[in-house]
């Protein structure tokens, strides 16, 4: 029987008490796979130095088959090469960049332990989806060990253009294990081309007829997949949010004044300074929003052991305490920011009492904080998505008030107005954006994915069986 193997370093929590600190890929994948199962395949989690073998549990439809890190992978790996090399490339901040030789060394052994794990799991039909940053060498490993099934690779980051690129030692290494995937899919069309461009001129690579990349004896087919998320599920799920004790409180709390809510790891990418001045220079200048606003801002923290983070965390407490202390009074708070997250319902929730969703990355591959605040809302009554034009979501969901996300006086102006926008008004640009969501949702993006990636092997298999 063909099954579907997903592999990710991150796997959604199993046991359902996720509180939404586990970022874009988690939610999708788990969407996407909810519905047809399979097995994912991960790390746990967890760091220990005991080299456990896979731990293997299933719940509902999918089976999850996750691996503990050693304390030298985690830090090469995943800390190191993962999040402190290929995450602020993948992202336009190379001045982040802490390249050394032996994380990339770590970050190539980790991968040879999924494949080597994988190897005990993966049958003749399986097909094989493998997702983001942490895994790009994964394919060629299979290959090397003799793995003949379909496999994809899906990038939920951006991709970088080949200038970018450039400044990574060994940037080629990364174009050319991406060719040994049947199918890369991106969010959108910038980094599909980046991908493009880097294969033809930073390798020297051919582009062929229907989406096909050619190098030496090497093909592959490379498209654009905007990820989605489950539409016609989430105003139900954030109606039923309604009935949580926390989001009665915060309903209470509100008393009548507009809300403000922003949803996002705390990580450089998310453009979250920038967004708190620009919320500093609104009360600064619009006397009308003193005391008539609260802006809520949930962030759980990430990766906090690697040096950017941190220092991110300290910059963003200051912009908090500034605010707080120029414009709170003893009975409003304009600010309220919590690092920490809360369960699914009670987000969504969150998201549509919100009279506006503020989605502001400085970059972002999608973001699908942006798709789920509009798939939230009240028909009759939908909030404002303020949203950055450097996430992918900005693509499709040019409906939402746009910015520029390093211009905070644009950022300010998109929140006046959003604030100030009438009911037709904000009714029209919603339809617009669930019209969207309900054409493309998680459900189109795995089948399409998965449809595409069985065409464009059809061939390759049906000659490996005669
Ligand atoms: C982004 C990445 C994911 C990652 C998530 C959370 O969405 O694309 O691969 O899982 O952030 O980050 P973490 O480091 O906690 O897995």
């Amino acid at each position: 029987m063909s099954r579907l193997i997903v592999v990710s370093n991150r796997v959604a929590k199993s046991d359902g008490t996720s509180k939404g600190s586990e970022g874009g890929l988690a939610v999708g994948v788990m969407a996407a796979m909810e519905k047809d199962g399979g097995i994912w395949f991960g790390w746990s989690g967890k760091v220990d130095n005991k080299g456990e073998a896979p731990k293997r549990e299933t719940r509902g439809n999918i089976e999850y088959i996750t691996v503990n890190l050693k304390q030298s992978e985690y830090n090469q790996y995943y800390k190191g090469y993962a999040n402190s090399v290929l995450w602020p490339l993948f992202h336009q901040r190379p001045e982040l960049m802490q390249y050394s030789d032996a994380d990339l060394s770590g970050y190539l052994q980790a991968n040879r332990k999924f494949a080597d794990e994988l190897l005990n799991v993966i049958q003749p039909g399986d097909t094989i989806w493998i997702h983001d940053y942490h895994l790009i060498p994964l394919g060629k490993m299979l290959r090397d060990a003799g793995i003949r099934n379909a496999i994809g690779f899906f990038l939920h980051t951006p991709f970088p253009s080949l200038d970018l690129l450039r400044t990574v030692p060994g940037y080629q290494k990364i174009l050319k294990a991406l060719l040994h995937y049947d199918l890369v899919g991106f969010q959108t069309i910038a980094d599909h081309m980046g991908f493009c461009m880097g294969v033809s001129q930073g390798l020297g690579g051919e582009i062929l007829k229907n989406d096909r990349l050619r190098l030496g004896d090497r093909h592959c087919t490379a498209r654009v997949y905007p990820i989605s998320v489950e539409t016609s599920a989430l105003a139900g799920v954030a109606q039923a949010g309604e009935n949580t004790q926390e989001y009665k409180r915060l309903y209470s709390s509100l008393n009548d004044r507009k809300l403000i809510i922003g949803v996002d790891r705390l990580d450089y990418s998310k453009g979250l300074v920038q967004r708190f001045q620009a919320y500093d220079r609104l009360l600064g200048h619009y006397e009308e929003f003193i005391r008539q606003v609260v802006y809520l801002q949930i962030s759980p923290t990430s990766r906090g052991d690697v040096q950017a983070y941190g220092n991110l965390a300290k910059r963003i407490d200051r912009e908090a305490g500034h605010i707080i202390g120029t414009y709170a009074d003893f009975d409003w708070m304009p600010l309220r920011y919590l690092n920490r997250g809360f369960r699914r319902r009670t987000v969504l929730a969150m998201y549509r009492l919100a009279n506006v969703g503020l989605v502001t990355p400085l970059k972002d591959g999608m973001n699908l904080v942006a798709k789920e605040y509009v798939a939230a809302q009240n028909p009759e009554n939908p909030g404002v998505l303020v949203l950055s034009e450097m996430a992918g979501a900005a693509d499709e969901l040019d409906a939402a008030v746009i910015v520029n996300p390093y211009d905070v006086g644009a950022i300010t102006g998109g929140l006046a107005k959003a604030l100030n926008m009438p009911l037709d008004e904000r009714i029209d640009r919603w339809r617009k954006m669930m019209d969207v969501l309900e054409q493309h949702d998680i459900h189109s993006w795995q089948s399409q994915f998965l449809e595409d990636l069985n065409f464009v092997t059809a061939p390759k298999l049906a000659t490996a069986v005669n």
